[in-house]
C-alpha cells in the first residue's frame, strides 16, 4: 500500500514572510485531505519559520537540495543534519533545474542521497530525460543511467527512504505535461528497474512521483495511473488554492 505523497517545489520564490502566509492559508484548505501526504519545499532561509507555522496540521516539510557532508570548510553548503534540525523530513535532490544550472551529476547525486538518508531525512530524487533525448528515443536509457548512477549502493533499508520523482525536463514550467499514458510508461519502467535493483517487495512499495506541469485539471488523471504515487508540483504550488486542489485530488 502507498501513500499518495503531494510535494510542493517553491523554487527561489517567496520571502519568509510570504512562505509563513502560504502555509497558514494551506492548512485550512487541507485540514480534511485524508490519505495523501502533503509536502513543502520553501527555500533554505524559510525553511524554520516555516516549519513552525506547520504546526497542527499534517503539512511537512522539504528542503530543496543539501550537501554530503556532515561539517567543515564548506562555505555556502547546507548539511542534512541541519536541514532536519530546521524542521525538514524530506530533501529534494537532483532537481533538472540543479542539473542543468549548478553542475548537479548522478555521482553527486548519490553522495547526497546516501547522506540524506543517514541523517534520518527521506530523500526525493528527481530524474528525467530532456526534449531532444525522448526525440531521439533515448528516455529509458537516460532514466536508467539516473536512476541506477543516482541510487548506486543505497542498501535496501537505505532505499526504503527514497522516493523517485519522474519529471520529463520538457514539461517542467512549460504548461506541457506528460500524457497519463506517457508517465504511466515510465513510471511502470521506474518500478522495473527497482525489482531488478532491489526486489519485488521494494519495488512495491516505493513511491514515484511525477512532475511537470502538474495543475487541479490535470492531476487526477495522472494519479489514476497504477504506477504514479503522487506528484512534484512547482508553479502550481505557489498559489494555497491550486495546491489544495491537487492535494484534494482523490475527493
Ligand atoms: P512545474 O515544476 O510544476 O512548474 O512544471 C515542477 C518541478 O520543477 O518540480
Amino acid at each position: 500500500m502507498r501513500i499518495p505523497l503531494i510535494a510542493g517545489n517553491w523554487k527561489l520564490y517567496k520571502t519568509i514572510a510570504e512562505s509563513v502566509a502560504l502555509v497558514n492559508e494551506l492548512k485550512p484548505l487541507v485540514e480534511n485531505s485524508a490519505g495523501v501526504q502533503i509536502v513543502v519545499a520553501p527555500v533554505f532561509t524559510a525553511l524554520s519559520r516555516v516549519f513552525d507555522a506547520t504546526e497542527g496540521s499534517q503539512i511537512k516539510l522539504a528542503a530543496q537540495d543539501c550537501y554530503w557532508e556532515e561539517e567543515g570548510a564548506f562555505t555556502g553548503e547546507v548539511a542534512p543534519k541541519l536541514l532536519k534540525d530546521a524542521g525538514c523530513s524530506y530533501v529534494i535532490i537532483g532537481h533538472s533545474e540543479r542539473r542543468q544550472y549548478f553542475g548537479e551529476t548522478d555521482v553527486t547525486v548519490n553522495k547526497k542521497t546516501k547522506a540524506a538518508v543517514a541523517a534520518g531525512l527521506d530523500a526525493i530524487v528527481c530524474v528525467g530525460e530532456s526534449l531532444a533525448e525522448r526525440e531521439s528515443e533515448q528516455t529509458f536509457s537516460v532514466i536508467e543511467k539516473q536512476i541506477q548512477g543516482g541510487l548506486a549502493g543505497l542498501s535496501a533499508e537505505a532505499f526504503s527512504h527514497v522516493v523517485i520523482a519522474y519529471e520529463p525536463v520538457w514539461a517542467i514550467g512549460t504548461g506541457k505535461t506528460a500524457s497519463d499514458a506517457q508517465a504511466q510508461e515510465v513510471h511502470a519502467f521506474i518500478r522495473q528497474l527497482v525489482v531488478r535493483l532491489f526486489g519485488q517487495a521494494v519495488a512495491d512499495s516505493v513511491r514515484i512521483l511525477y512532475g511537470g506541469s502538474v495543475k487541479p485539471e490535470n492531476v487526477k488523471g495522472l494519479m489514476s495511473q497504477p504506477d504514479i504515487d503522487g506528484a512534484l508540483v512547482g508553479g502550481a504550488s505557489l498559489k494555497a488554492e491550486s495546491f489544495a486542489a491537487i492535494c484534494s485530488f482523490n475527493s
